[in-house]
């Protein structure tokens, strides 16, 4: 095969395993390619080539970090800050995670902190990984748009942040795995800011947040309670990702209803 129709082929089958786009310029996790050596710098010793029948060395491989190791850290981490800032600084300096290898940089939150709702989404896309804020890319247009039709505007009087606060490489849906890692920083996250009222945008923030067996379509337009770690419960409402909502229009009555359900409770308070 010639060079260029075998690096068509790798591509190909990359495309097939759902690689859809170059985080990178190189692959993460594997080692790194020896340093280039200058031509005229002196070559290296040659190691003594191995006996043609001694076996084969291993290829050295990490171990993954396990799990509980590195969610005991983040709640070490999570519990340690006092406010915002310092939740912000704990989560960036978090190693417990390979997400933040492949992200752009770290999602804290946006809005006014302190405001009597919160609303809690997935992770970051793309846009949010450029840019540093959630919910600014057409999902965040979208959920923007609704909630102006009830009088919340992130410059004034809502404050939203996420469940990841890395984007997952291609947007991939978090794993358990990570959204348990992750609860500890979100559950810190809320009692700092300290909402009357959370939003839990989508079946990943509900799931994480309210636990249970349900998927979204039957946890959305109901209150739900959210325990944090400090033991304080707060009314949760689950409704449908504006993103879910962007591929089907005729669920925006269901979150229309929920935006109206939202409005009430707030006004009655
Ligand atoms: N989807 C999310 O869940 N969060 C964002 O920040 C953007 C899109």
């Amino acid at each position: 095969m010639r060079m260029e129709s075998a690096l068509l082929e790798a591509l190909k089958l990359q495309l097939d395993w759902g690689a859809d786009e170059t985080l990178l310029d190189l692959p993460a996790g594997l080692p790194q390619a020896a340093p280039r050596r200058d031509r005229a710098a002196a070559p290296a010793p040659e190691a003594p080539a191995p006996h043609p029948a001694a076996p084969k060395p291993a290829a050295r491989i990490e171990p993954p970090r396990p799990v509980p190791a590195a969610g005991m850290e983040a709640a070490a981490l999570a519990a340690a800050a006092q406010d915002l800032p310092a939740l912000r600084a704990a989560m960036a300096g978090f190693t417990g995670s390979p997400l933040k290898d492949t992200a752009t940089q770290l999602v804290f939150a946006d809005g006014v902190p302190g405001s009597a709702v919160m609303f809690v989404g997935e992770a970051p896309g793309a846009d949010e990984d450029r840019l540093g804020r959630p919910f600014v890319g057409v999902s965040g247009q979208l959920l923007d748009r609704m909630l102006a039709s009830i009088g919340l505007n992130r410059a004034e009087n809502f404050y939203i942040s996420n469940i990841l606060p890395w984007r997952p490489p291609g947007n991939r849906t978090p794993t358990d795995a990570e959204m348990q890692m992750f609860l500890p920083f979100i559950r810190r996250h809320i009692e700092l800011a300290g909402p009357k009222y959370l939003v839990l945008l989508g079946g990943t923030a509900a799931k994480a947040l309210v636990g249970g067996k349900e998927g979204i379509t039957r946890m959305r337009g109901k209150w739900h309670d959210v325990r944090l770690s400090n033991d304080k419960v707060i009314p949760a409402l689950a409704t449908l990702h504006p993103a879910y909502l962007l591929r089907t229009p005729s669920a925006k009555k269901d979150a229309w209803n929920d935006c109206v359900m939202l409005r009430r409770r707030m006004n009655e308070a």
